[in-house]
């Protein structure tokens, strides 16, 4: 069927700061990179392909395949446009549908307006054809179209993934202020940590980055474990394929890990909530958790990575506290990772300052919208160099 084996424009969409990562992981599994843009990587390639990229990417957050583009200057030739698609060789008219968008066009000054168009127009065309309707709502757990409308230019992509890829189902106890699985796996590969070495993660929270970290370490496809996809909505979906694709890639990932990989938290729920959370991602067994104050945690001897994501402080009272808790970070980098690289990954500069360690490198990130950086620091052996440079 054409749908499915045609060329396309490929577009994946991911959080600000990492679109050099994900188009490294693209061209790992032989995509090309046709452009990179602030949050997205553009590639080309089948809707088939898109199994493949929805189950290996990491870094991703939706990948979306193009239907269709075309001009509209005015409100009414989206819907003019959109009715005259062929939907009902895309979409069940027994199944279910939810539009997202985004929106920058004179041509209309509410989103919800196009949004309820594009609906109407998918549905209208679908009841026409095969005398009923999917039904329609917010939840992306069926079909997902995507409108992106800027100036006068629509175009129209089906959402291969539907929820968004951070959500790889193994977060069950997330814990406030839990990092987003995919940031957690684009710090870990900004880190360029392959597993050989060890991982040391104190301050681990739920555990998201000794996760991520053991995933990859694995070479683990991160989407094996999620049980839908928006492609699975698409019509001349073909599940054998995917299982097939599923179980392959289960198979070429490796059993254990060279380097061990430490996870330690002050707080005793949260060591739980990480256990759990790596018991549901199978990767349980590769950790070593344990319920302590950062600067008690074992550090195995020789090299490899530690990282921290300690908390970054919204109010003044708070950041008080922290400067000390940043301070120790330094301390605790010197006098027990040495031999290691040291990171930490904040939201806050000037906290980072009181590590009082020279950086060799300040990699940029967001969280959200909180510009971040992951901070880099070569902890030599012997090497007491003190600045105060952040
Ligand atoms: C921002 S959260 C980390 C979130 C984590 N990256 C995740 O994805 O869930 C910071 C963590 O540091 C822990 N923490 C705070 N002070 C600590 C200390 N002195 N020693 C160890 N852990 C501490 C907190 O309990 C919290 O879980």
């Amino acid at each position: 069927m054409s749908l499915w084996t045609e060329k396309r424009r490929i577009l994946i969409t991911c959080a600000r700061g990492t679109p050099a990562i994900l188009a490294g992981e693209l061209q790992s599994l032989r995509f090309p990179v046709r452009s990179s843009l602030e949050t997205a990587v553009e590639t080309g390639g089948t809707l088939a392909d898109t199994l493949r990229l929805n189950l290996s990417l990491r870094t991703a957050q939706r990948i979306l395949c193009l239907f269709d583009a075309f001009p509209a200057g005015q409100a009414q030739d989206l819907y003019r446009r959109l009715v005259k698609l062929p939907w009902e060789e895309v979409i069940a008219a027994d199944g279910y549908l939810s539009i997202t968008s985004s929106v920058n066009t004179a041509a209309v000054n509410d989103t919800r307006f196009a949004n309820v168009k594009t609906k109407d127009a998918i549905v209208d065309r679908i009841r026409e054809k095969e005398g009923r309707r999917p039904d329609s709502g917010p939840g992306r757990h069926g079909a997902v179209v995507h409108l992106h409308w800027e100036q006068d230019r629509c175009e129209v992509w089906l959402d291969t993934s539907g929820e968004p890829l951070s959500r790889r189902g193994y977060r069950k106890i997330p814990l406030e202020a839990p990092m987003q699985e995919t940031l957690a796996a684009a710090v870990i590969l900004a880190t360029g940590w392959d597993g050989k070495a060890p991982l040391v993660n104190p301050m681990c929270g739920s555990g998201t980055l000794a996760i991520e970290g053991a995933l990859i370490a694995l070479k683990r496809a991160p989407g094996v474990l999620r049980q839908n996809f928006g492609f699975m909505h698409l019509l001349g979906f073909d599940r054998s394929v995917f299982e097939k694709q599923r179980e392959d890639l289960k198979k070429a990932a490796l059993r254990k890990t060279a380097g061990p990989i430490v996870a330690t938290d002050i707080r005793p729920e949260a060591v739980e909530a990480a256990r759990q959370n790596a018991r549901t991602a199978g990767v349980e067994h590769l950790i070593e958790f344990r319920a302590c104050d950062f600067r008690e945690t074992a550090v195995p001897d020789g090299e490899g990575v530690v990282i921290l994501n300690p908390e970054y402080g919204e109010r003044m009272g708070n950041v008080r506290a922290l400067e000390e808790i940043y301070k120790e970070i330094g301390d605790f980098f010197k006098s027990r990772c040495m031999g290691y690289r040291g990171y930490i990954f904040t939201g806050n500069l000037d906290l980072a300052k009181k590590v009082g360690l020279r950086t060799k490198r300040r990699i940029p990130f967001y969280n959200g919208p909180i510009e971040c950086r992951l901070l880099e620091y070569e902890l030599y052996r012997g090497s007491r160099k003190v600045s105060t440079e952040g």
